[in-house]
């Protein structure tokens, strides 16, 4: 069997990493990978290669920086080159990026099947470009791999039982990533305090509205006065800061740093503030109580068990809910996203 694998975004090369280090286990299947090149810089993208042993890509597209129609339009015509000279029975997409979009619709006109992992998330939010990726994404994959029962119970809601489609839930791979890669993390280079908060702020829903990046790092500002705040910075947010003269005195900011870096900055930390789909899961796999800085999440569950506090970006909210979460016991027993056997479940279902 023959697979492609679409990846292009920092939180894909970590989905991908479960899904080739299971494909290894098996000499029948040839897995081509296909970097589209939207992220690019060295700790955003080649750093998870090397540090992961991620299988190199066979292609990278070096399309980025565009407008979302742009970036869009050129990922289709490159990766529909692609499928035509590979010929894979499978094309496999991560997400709810503008790579995942590409990817299954160049794959879904040339009549290839299509494996969406992360399928049936919703955050019911139609001006994210996540949500409409993600839908859009689901409706044309031949299997959808949910992480959790909400995605599941979505796409049930949706009337995709209607449709020809394997709904299999699968687990999260990220939580496959996160137990295997645990043992290895990496103290980064720069000096951490014993009690800090990790942050990371990247989501157009935050970063393009200047009132509500303003006042999340208001709070941050004040927050930092009790406690430290590492904040490795998104070079989307880190340009529009700079853009907006935004003042960032006294938060410990700092560039992205690699998965292993991050997954030390997790296991060290007292909370996580963040607006990042993953980073929200991985606070929970760490036993970290989360913050989440945005209207709403798809991780609903992480809310509804009490391990996250959404707070939107409203200063006064985030301040307080970090003195909350900051001091809450929580019991981390729960098994919300499958513990760890999600890539080996969508690999054996590839091959049935
Ligand atoms: C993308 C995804 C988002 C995901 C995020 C993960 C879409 C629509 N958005 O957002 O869902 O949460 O990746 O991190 O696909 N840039 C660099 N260097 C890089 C990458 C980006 O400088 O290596 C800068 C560029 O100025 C670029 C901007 O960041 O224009 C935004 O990058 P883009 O890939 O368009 O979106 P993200 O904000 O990264
Ligand atoms: N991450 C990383 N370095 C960082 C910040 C995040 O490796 O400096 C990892 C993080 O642990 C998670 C993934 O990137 O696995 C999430 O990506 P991001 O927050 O960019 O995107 P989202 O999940 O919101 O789509």
């Amino acid at each position: 069997m023959k697979i492609i694998t679409i990846v292009g975004a920092r939180p894909q090369f970590i989905k991908a990493a479960a899904i080739s280090r299971e494909i290894e286990k098996y000499s029948d299947i040839e897995e081509i990978i296909v970097h589209t090149g939207q992220h690019y810089d060295k700790n955003m993208s080649e750093i998870f290669f090397e540090e992961m042993k991620i299988p190199r890509p066979k292609y990278n597209l070096g399309i980025n920086s565009l407008s979302h129609g742009a970036m869009t339009g050129r990922m289709l015509e490159k990766i529909e080159e692609i499928i035509l000279d590979e010929k894979p029975d499978f094309v496999v997409v991560f997400g709810d990026t503008n790579s995942t979009l590409a990817g299954a619709l160049a794959a879904k006109k040339l009549h290839v099947k299509i494996a969406h992992v992360e399928a049936g998330l919703r955050s019911l939010n139609m001006k994210m470009p996540e949500e409409v990726n993600r839908i859009l994404t689901d409706r044309i994959s031949d299997i959808l791999f949910c992480p959790t029962d909400k995605a599941v119970e979505n796409l049930n809601s949706e009337g995709f039982r209607n449709f020809e489609t394997r709904i299999v839930k699968s687990g999260d791979v990220m939580q496959d990533t996160a137990m295997f890669y645990s043992k290895f993390a990496k103290k980064p280079e720069f000096e951490i305090s014993e009690k800090y908060i990790l942050a990371t702020i990247h989501r157009a829903e935050n970063t393009d509205v200047p009132e509500r990046l303003k006042s999340i790092f208001s709070a941050f500002k004040e927050i930092s006065k009790t406690i430290d705040i590492v904040l490795p910075l998104h070079p989307r947010t880190k340009k529009i800061i700079e853009n907006l003269g935004l003042k960032t005195h006294g938060i410990k900011i700092v560039d992205p740093v690699s998965y292993l870096e991050v997954v030390y900055l997790l296991k060290n930390a007292n909370l996580v503030m963040t607006d990042s789909g993953g980073v929200q899961k991985e606070a929970f796999f760490f036993q970290k109580p989360c913050v989440t800085l945005r209207d709403e999440t798809e991780w609903v569950e992480l809310i509804e068990n009490g391990y996250n506090l959404i707070v939107g970006a409203n200063s006064q909210k985030i301040i307080s809910a970090s003195l909350e979460m900051l001091n809450k016991e929580i019991d981390y027993s729960r098994n919300l996203y499958g513990g760890g056997t999600a890539a080996e479940k969508i690999v054996k279902e590839l091959l049935k």
